[in-house]
């Protein structure tokens, strides 16, 4: 890492500086025109399913789409080199690289997965892959005894999400994986990175062995394509999962990797944006009376603030904030929000609100959302990229609507 904090000395100042030559690799590396006999500067949308070749078996290193595809080849060559790994794969979705992934292991296994994680990853590790066989454990990871008591002889992957959706919790990467490799140097450490991106955060830099993302989010950043990835850089884990990404089929199309590596271009225009802008909505919720408290991993009063700094080259748009009084001001304040639009999903260059209690986190058992703080009055925001004052001024007016006793 190269610090260049001159560049942004507003929000940026106290984080890692960015990783050196990040926007020059987003929009060179795997994408060579020399590849192409047209010399194309952008990386065409190869739909073709099959490739012809010279004699049987004597082909250009593709055969059939599912199993290579040069568009997909461009991106995942370019997500390589964002996360400092040697092979990035490409999947249908983040789910799909979940699902992949788990398939790593074998009945009888154990996960070990942070106790506060994206509801379709807590929901596929307790009701699909625990019936298949696998022996599937929660644990607050922040709390380090927490998580060496939680690994067993059994587990051979740990499952990590920083920070968490939607609590915003931030675990320490290293240490994590120091602990679990310590305790057994086969336990694969997964990080979902999907909310820092590859530009903010490095976690096979800090010691884990796979990275993965719901790529629907900031990594593509539109809003217009549903990908997972997965980057690694140990030699057997790109074997396995290369074999795995094919047998078990879960690619995204042609069309999508073109969309996705287009995206990759701006991620670093994006998220510093995304960053400078969440900062000034999550100052403004702060000292709002209408507000009970804000979750923002950019601001002093969050808890995990110093590891944030070390660990991160900055923070995503996300911001969660409980507001004052119970569910039916929440909603009021959902439904009146009229830049933002009230949906799932985050990441795009639009601002988004959720409830993630009704709508992201439904499927996470009542119990465990209460242990969790997913409350009624939880509100989940996607800071977009549209200008910060009226973004401010949507969410002033919301909180008006909200709290018409207090205007
Ligand atoms: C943190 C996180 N991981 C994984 C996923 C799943 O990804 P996808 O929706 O692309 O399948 C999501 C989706 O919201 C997510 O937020």
């Amino acid at each position: 890492m190269v610090m260049d904090s001159s560049k942004h000395a507003d929000c940026f100042d106290g984080f890692q500086g960015e990783f050196k030559s990040f926007a020059t690799d987003a929009i060179h590396v795997g994408q060579e025109p020399e590849q192409w006999n047209s010399m194309a500067v952008v990386p065409p949308i190869s739909l073709s399913t099959t490739f012809k070749q010279f004699g049987p078996g004597n082909h250009t290193g593709f055969e059939y789409s599912r199993s290579g595809n040069p568009t997909r080849n461009c991106l995942e060559k370019a997500v390589a080199a964002l996360d400092g790994a040697k092979y990035c794969l490409a999947f249908a979705s983040g789910l799909a690289a979940t699902t992949t992934i788990t398939h790593l292991l074998k009945a009888g296994d154990g996960i070990v997965c942070m106790n506060d994680v994206y509801g379709g990853t807590n929901r596929y590790f307790r009701r699909i892959a625990a019936e298949n066989g696998l022996d599937i454990s929660f644990a607050d990871c922040t709390q380090h005894d927490v998580l060496k008591a939680a690994l067993k002889a059994n587990t051979k992957l740990l499952w990590i999400e920083t920070p968490t959706n939607p609590t915003m919790k931030v675990v320490d990467i290293q240490t994590c994986s120091e602990i679990a490799h310590e305790y057994n140097k086969d336990i694969v450490v997964v990080v979902d990175n999907t909310f820092m991106s590859a530009y903010f955060q490095r976690p096979l830099a800090l010691g884990a062995d796979i990275c993965m993302y719901s790529a629907t989010k900031y990594m593509n950043g539109h809003s217009d394509v549903v990908m997972g990835l997965v980057s690694v850089i140990r030699e057997d884990l790109h074997e396995r999962l290369r074999f795995l990404q094919n047998a078990i089929g879960a690619v995204p199309s042609p069309f999508d990797c073109y969309l996705c590596n287009r995206g990759l271009k701006t991620l670093h225009l994006r998220m510093r944006q995304h960053f400078r802008s969440a900062l000034t909505v999550a100052k403004f919720l702060e000292a709002d009376e209408r507000v009970d408290r804000v979750i923002f991993p950019g601001l002093p009063s969050h808890p995990q603030y110093e590891l944030v700094k070390r660990q991160c080259t900055g923070c995503p748009g996300m911001i969660t904030f409980y507001i004052k009084g119970k569910l039916e001001n929440a909603s009021t304040f959902l439904s009146n929000l009229k830049l933002f639009a009230l949906a799932e999903s985050l990441g795009g260059y639009e601002s988004l609100a959720e409830h993630p209690a009704i709508m992201t986190h439904a499927s996470v058992p009542e119990n465990e959302r209460a242990a969790l703080g997913i409350s009624d009055t939880l509100v989940r925001l996607s800071v977009g990229l549209e200008d910060v004052e009226d973004i401010v001024a949507d969410v002033d007016q919301a909180l008006r609507a909200a709290h018409a006793e207090k205007n």
